[in-house]
């Protein structure tokens, strides 16, 4: 890592009401790492990623992207800074075209391409996500797969310093996920630097630099995967979970 981390969250915290969602986390993702972001259900992982994200504003603390501020700045601010991000739950615009989709994702970023230019990046992207035969189609049309695909074309459309992946890989059959795992180390390759939100163990140990944990809102672990996933903290947060 060099000297400044390129996305630096520092005692970052946000309730809901006498909820304490996130509470004090702090983080690093150097350039080009891939930093996984781990916890039970409901430990405030998604949260996190609203906050760096622009889509919440925190109570306290500090979210820095290559040393500028960025905390409470809303996220169209914060996407044009560089930071893309995926969402649990898919969103599309259902009823424009895959490739209009990811067209999108160019108007509003630090790197605007419109008309032929943008077209032609967006089908090369589509292309590197197995989707240029489908170019043409309503993303309503995609199977569950293709339409996380889709959204994931649609954030490297913006050409990210950062991407925030929220549970990205969950629900891909085995082929699915070797192909998936083999799609972010490339982004990883290309300069990308990933935070990922992820459950699925073998694609933490192969692709995280490093992990944090969490649990009720607070970091209670960080380090590489095997270590984090050996520490016996961690293992008592997940096995008091409702998936134990
Ligand atoms: N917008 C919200 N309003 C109220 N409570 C919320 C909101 N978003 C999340 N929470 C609560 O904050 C806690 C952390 O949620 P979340 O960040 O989604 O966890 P995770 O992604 O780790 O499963 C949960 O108890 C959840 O119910
Ligand atoms: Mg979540």
């Amino acid at each position: 890592m060099t000297a400044e981390p390129l996305l630096e969250v520092s005692d970052l915290s946000r309730r809901f009401g006498g909820l304490k969602a996130v509470e004090g986390l702090s983080l690093q993702v150097g350039r080009g790492e891939i930093v996984g972001l781990l916890g039970p259900n409901g430990s405030g992982k998604t949260t996190a990623l609203n906050l760096i994200s622009g889509a919440l504003a925190p109570d306290s603390g500090s979210v820095k992207l290559a040393g500028q501020e960025t905390a409470g700045a809303p996220s169209h601010r914060v996407a044009r800074l560089g930071i893309a991000r995926t969402f649990q739950l898919v969103r599309l615009f259902q009823t424009m075209t895959v490739l209009e989709n990811v067209v999108a994702g160019m108007a509003f970023t630090h790197e605007p391409r419109f008309g032929a230019a943008a077209a032609a990046d967006a089908l090369a992207l589509l292309e590197k996500l197995g989707l240029a035969d489908r170019a043409a189609q309503p993303a309503a049309d995609l199977t569950y797969i293709d339409q996380k695909r889709l959204e994931l074309a649609r954030c490297l459309a913006s050409r990210p310093r950062v991407l925030l992946l929220d549970e990205w890989l969950a629900g891909l059959n085995p082929t699915e996920l070797q192909l998936a795992i083999g799609l972010v180390r490339s982004l990883k390759d290309e300069g990308v630097s990933i935070l990922m939100v992820e459950h699925v163990l073998e694609a933490v140990r192969s692709l995280c630099d490093h992990c944090v944990v969490m649990n009720a809102g607070r970091r209670i672990a960080a380090g590489t995967a095997a270590a984090v996933l050996a520490d016996p903290e961690v293992v008592r947060a997940y096995l008091g979970d409702e998936h134990a």
